[in-house]
């Protein structure tokens, strides 16, 4: 029985020798009314790559059919995609599952079904298959920081369709940051104006800084978000905002010094954590409420990430304001403080449809009542969450921060954090032992985060995400027994799709000589 390298891996496949379906001039494509999306991308990716019209056809006539059918028993985001004898239907459960049938779809033609122009040379054969599938959860994630270092819009929007095709479905976009604002605000336009550049950047770890005299910046207009998002939503990804609050705000406290708490700053040079926070007066919540106001209107998504992460306390303990807010609120101290913080947007969020997203330090001095927690130091906090009844998304950092080393070599270039090989990020499983027989259902999925202070640009990203994000992909989307000895082949042939999509990943022996960075220091 032919065997298929498809990545994930589906739930079922039966393949056998019939003729499947050859794609030609005369290949046409119908889709029901809520396919109709699907139909359309079918025909611009695939018919750039392949050169064929992939015209419209009626119903008969037409050899590529996809439908919707809720009855069907697919389970959300499901489908069943059948070729055989010169037909292909895929029958999606909703229109996101239809959308992953013809992901599927493209990854049954030879490699070249990712480039963006015909070579002229390929036989366009689709095998004789039958496959049912769904994913296993429905927060597939990957966050990307656009705040250390600024992705242009076009780098972006190839970088959702490097996620759609690996069938996840949530961007979540860290838009700012100690070192940069990359949100267009129109009630405060010094956001960007000021907050969206700094003179230079830290290069690597070393201590003390060594900085490049470079200044770097770039922001997203509003408009540039819509499209994104929109962009986004046609391959049936979300895009979650994260406006990082109280902590990590030194570039808007930069661009509205009122902001703050101490001395006028700077936007960021350096990484690591910074005590600049912001102060809790109720010009300072007004403020970002402001802000908030315009992130709900371009983005639609459901969940809205305030942050909550690595906020220290020093300035608060010597703060006029934190203190007089402890004291009138009632409040134990400084954790407590942060966390009456964070539920002023928690109620705020809300009353307006929302649900807040936050890192697990949102715990701290007690979860706001609305909030799901995003695990990151560890899988405790997000076993605290799910025990205490909240939702969670798992991205524990020794098995889901990419931008940590992915061999133990030496050569790896700037490596921070622990090693998280291939491998690693494959063996690692969203729901922690602890929550098998309660609490399970709690776990929405998981995310992989994407943090930039080391990835200038869109190739160092190439290199640090993939491909570790295709055995991501495995760890989210499919239900069946991990198997390593399995995936590895099947990813061979899907690093063919990634060289022809114009992907710069990792190769499987190491770094090639313009992907390292010799004499630059990193931390462990
Ligand atoms: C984080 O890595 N600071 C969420």
């Amino acid at each position: 029985m032919p065997a298929h390298p498809l990545l994930p891996r589906p739930s079922e496949m039966s393949a056998d020798t019939r003729p499947g379906l050859v794609l030609t001039p005369s290949t046409r494509i119908n889709a029901d009314h809520a396919a109709h999306g699907t139909e359309a991308w079918l025909r611009a990716e695939l018919g750039a790559a392949t050169g064929l019209p992939l015209l419209h056809g009626k119903d008969q006539n037409a050899q590529l059919r996809l439908s919707v059918d809720t009855a069907a028993g697919l389970g959300p985001e499901g489908y069943r995609l059948a070729i055989h004898e010169g037909e292909a239907l895929i029958v999606g459960h909703d229109s996101a599952g239809v959308f992953y049938g013809a992901q599927t779809l493209r990854q049954l033609l030879p490699a070249a079904a990712y480039r963006r122009a015909p070579l002229g040379s390929a036989a366009w054969v689709l095998p004789s298959v039958r496959i049912t599938d769904r994913p296993r959860f429905g927060w597939r994630g990957c966050m990307l920081d656009v705040a250390r270092h600024f992705m242009p819009k076009h780098d972006i929007l190839r970088f959702i369709d490097l996620l759609a095709m690996h069938k996840l479905n949530v961007l979540h976009l860290h838009l700012t940051d100690d070192q940069g604002w990359r949100v267009e605000i129109k009630r405060y336009p010094r956001l960007t104006e000021a907050g969206a550049w700094r003179r230079e950047s830290q290069v690597g770890a070393a201590q003390p800084p060594v900085f490049d005299g470079r200044p770097h910046g770039g922001f997203y207009t509003q408009d540039d978000l819509r499209e994104i998002v929109a962009y986004a939503a046609a391959r049936h990804i979300t895009v979650v905002p994260e406006i990082d609050v109280p902590g990590h705000s030194q570039a808007a406290i930069a661009a509205y010094p009122e902001l703050g708490e101490g001395d006028p700053v700077e936007v960021g040079r350096e990484w690591g954590i910074i005590e600049t926070v912001l102060n809790v007066s109720d010009t300072t919540l007004e403020f970002y409420r402001n802000v908030f106001d315009e992130v709900l209107e371009v983005f639609p998504s459901r969940y809205i990430c305030v942050g909550g992460d690595e906020c220290p306390k020093k300035q608060w303990r010597t703060s006029e304001t934190a203190q007089r807010r402890i004291r009138e609120e009632g409040l134990a101290d400084e954790d407590e403080l942060q966390s009456w913080f964070i539920r002023q947007f928690d109620g705020y969020l809300t009353e307006r449809g929302r649900r807040l997203l936050g890192w697990d330090e949102i715990l701290q001095g007690g979860l706001a009542p609305g909030a799901t927690v995003v695990s990151w130091r560890g899988t405790e906090g997000g076993i605290a969450a799910a025990r205490a009844g909240h939702d969670v998304v798992m991205c524990p950092t020794a098995t889901s921060y990419l931008d940590y080393r992915q061999s133990a070599a030496d050569e790896e270039p700037i490596p921070v954090g622990t090693v998280l090989s291939l491998a690693d990020v494959y063996a690692a499983d969203p729901v922690p032992p602890e929550l098998a027989k309660k609490g399970a259902e709690r776990i929405l999925g998981a995310q992989v985060n994407v943090w930039t202070e080391h990835m200038d640009t869109p190739r160092t990203v190439d290199f640090m995400v993939f491909p570790r994000l295709a055995a991501f992909a495995e760890v989210v989307w499919s239900s069946r027994q991990r198997d390593y000895g399995d995936f590895l082949p099947r990813l061979a042939d899907h690093l063919a799709r990634l060289d022809a999509a114009g992907v710069e990943y990792r190769p499987l022996d190491g770094p090639r000589p313009w992907q390292l960075r010799p004499g630059i220091p990193g931390r462990s």
